[in-house]
């Protein structure tokens, strides 16, 4: 090794040893007959000081250097004086005394700075993403994620899981997005598609009689992208035999606290200071987190919830409620507590944001905070039209206090969802109620197992085609497809979807007849699916799992806004790699081996 020590290790009990370390220069001080430098590695930072007088020839080496040079440095450690110590830096009580310095290699000025964390536009981050990863925020991420897998790793292995790997190239794989294909070179014409997920193939590995089998797993998604998507992404995937839903949902959430409770970021004690707000995790079934919420991933850090006044104004003499209740949509509030001194402006905003999400408009009513409201008290959109019933049971449902705002949307079900559930996030967010220092997770349950698209006329699988339904729903498969709950359970964590899995049917006949209801007549069953239908006639065990967003998880523990900031070298909104420039043309050549030809559209 060209170190003896890691730079960020050294502490005051290492005083009076020679050490050997290399790294990057991170900062420099020249106060001409004495250099300051702080060394970085992995490890974090030591401060070097080259004293003209003591080391002449390594002072006149160090005053040839400039930041991101790569240097070797030779010293001893030496305890800094009391009042020159820093507590701010794990090696604040000492410094490194050097007696040689050497130049392994040097280094252009680079395009921003390492040693800070300012804001760089997130172009020049990806195209120089090695750099960006020196970075303090980006190590600790990097670092990070590595934490987190190890003790997966090791927290599956201690319960008899086995680490198995799927292969990339594969068949279509469906999980709802487009896939990614590879033409191949021996088959003329012929395609692997990348695996969305290694569903079917876990599924087999039950089926082979592996019992207990995990994988982080690559996964290959051609579609919109998001903060919290990747076309690439890597999962944490699982499979079971001989379970139900509780078994791994047990599992996973022992996991989960298990990881809060033991993984350490770089350079902290011990634990993340993250506090699980609620254990057990939380269960809501899919209908209830939708009336509650507006969404099936509800962040649970704070309150805020919906709630339906369809029923109490079915006959009101406000025509646009009446109306709207008449033509079976739904009207639905939330109380924004302490919010109505918003002024006009402020609505509008809120305004303006249902609306992106469909609704015609927002209706308000604001309590005053000092007087008990009554109807002709209060300023609002909507309150003269209402009796004072109405108004009175408007106030007891939405609980609202004076000083309250209460925010009412009247829309189609679907429409009055998103937008509150929108307007909820938003309001969590002005009145500072996304705590980052908690964890609220939850399991969301019982999704339907089908949704009609409009799109494609026909039933499509809410989760994926090998999910089953609830034992006492198979029967209403044919009859009323859309009732039909499904055993499958999403794992929600601060209003990000973490993970989700089922437990899969592994009977031939009802994995046909779910086929049939999606529209797939028995011939492309046989074509598409013949891997896993065939497999099913052979002893396929009761078997089920899941799939973690390793991104995702590691993005919560580390705080980051966004999945890419937790990957080492991750793709734009764009699906583009900015520092390979990936997608791009490839030679005639190789199109013509792979029997390919562009067309300009
Ligand atoms: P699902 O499609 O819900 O389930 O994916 C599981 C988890 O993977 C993460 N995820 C993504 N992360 C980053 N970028 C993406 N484009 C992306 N898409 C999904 C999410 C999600 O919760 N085969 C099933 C699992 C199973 O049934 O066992 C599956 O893939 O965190």
């Amino acid at each position: 090794m060209l170190k003896s020590h890691r730079c960020g290790d050294l502490r005051l009990t290492d005083a009076g040893q020679t050490v050997t370390l290399a790294g990057w220069l991170h900062r420099r001080r020249d106060h001409g007959g004495l250099i300051f430098l702080d060394l970085r590695d992995r490890s974090g930072l030591v401060q070097v000081t080259i004293n003209a007088d003591r080391a002449p020839a390594a002072h006149a080496v160090a005053s040839q250097t400039r930041v991101e040079f790569v240097l070797q440095i030779k010293g001893v450690v030496t305890p800094r004086p009391q009042d020159l110590r820093n507590p701010s830096m794990a090696t604040g009580d000492i410094e490194v005394t050097a007696d040689e310095v050497v130049i392994l290699n040097t280094a252009k000025t680079p395009p921003f700075y390492i040693n800070e964390e300012s804001a760089v536009d997130e172009v020049v981050r990806l195209k120089y993403r090695y750099l960006d990863l020196r970075r303090a925020t980006l190590q600790r991420n990097i670092i990070l994620y590595d934490r987190i897998v190890r003790t997966i790793r090791n927290f599956l292995h201690e319960r008899q899981f086995m680490e198995i790997e799927t292969p990339i190239l594969i068949k279509s794989t469906p999980e709802g997005a487009r896939d990614y294909v590879v033409p191949s070179r021996v088959h003329p014409g012929e395609f692997y598609a990348l695996p969305q997920s290694p569903q079917q193939l876990k599924q087999l590995l039950m089926v082979a009689g592996f019992e207990r089998y995990f994988q982080i797993a690559r996964c290959f998604r051609d579609e919109d992208l998001r903060a919290d998507r990747q076309p690439e992404f890597t999962q944490l995937d699982l499979e079971m035999s001989f379970v139900d839903r509780d078994d791994v949902m047990g599992l996973i959430e022992a996991m989960l606290i298990h990881l809060v409770e033991s993984v350490a970021l770089p350079g902290e004690a011990s634990v993340t200071g993250k506090r699980i707000q609620q254990v057990p995790f939380p269960r809501l079934t899919y209908a209830e987190a939708l009336a509650r919420f507006g969404n099936d991933r509800p962040d649970l850090r704070f309150g805020l919830e919906l709630c339906d006044l369809s029923d109490l104004f079915a006959d009101s003499a406000f025509g646009v409620f009446a109306n709207a209740v008449a033509k079976g949509d739904q009207i639905k509030a939330i109380c924004a507590p302490h919010c109505a001194g918003y002024s006009r402006k402020q609505v509008d905003e809120l305004t303006e944001m249902v609306k992106r999400y469909g609704a015609q408009g927002l209706a308000w009513l604001a309590l005053p905070a000092d007087v008990t409201p009554d109807r002709d008290h209060v300023r609002s959109s909507f309150a003269k039209f209402l009796s004072p019933h109405e108004f009175q049971g408007l106030l007891a449902r939405t609980g609202a206090q004076p000083g309250d705002l209460v925010l009412v949307v009247a829309a189609a079900p679907a429409v009055t969802a998103q937008a509150l559930s929108n307007l909820r996030l938003e309001l969590g967010r002005r009145l500072g109620l996304m705590d980052d220092s908690v964890f609220a997770f939850c399991w969301v349950t019982d999704f339907p197992l089908l949704e009609f698209s409009a799109e494609e006329q026909r039933w499509t699988a809410v989760h994926h085609p090998f999910t089953s339904a609830l034992d006492e729903d198979w029967e209403r498969l044919e009859s009323d497809p859309g009732s039909v709950r499904a055993k499958a359970y999403d794992v929600i964590l601060n209003g990000w979807e973490v993970g989700g899995g089922s437990i899969r049917i592994h009977r031939r006949d009802l994995q046909n007849r779910l086929f049939t209801q999606l529209g797939i007549d028995e011939e492309t069953q046989q074509l598409q699916f013949s891997q896993l239908l065939d497999a099913f006639e052979f002893g396929a065990p009761p078997h089920g799992g899941i799939a973690l967003g390793m991104a995702r998880l590691v993005a919560l523990f580390a705080g980051a806004g966004n999945i890419r900031e937790v990957i080492a070298f991750p793709k734009t909104a764009t699906a583009s790699d900015l520092l390979f420039g990936a997608p791009s043309p490839i030679a005639a050549g190789q199109l013509r081996e792979l029997h390919l030809r562009t067309v300009d559209e």
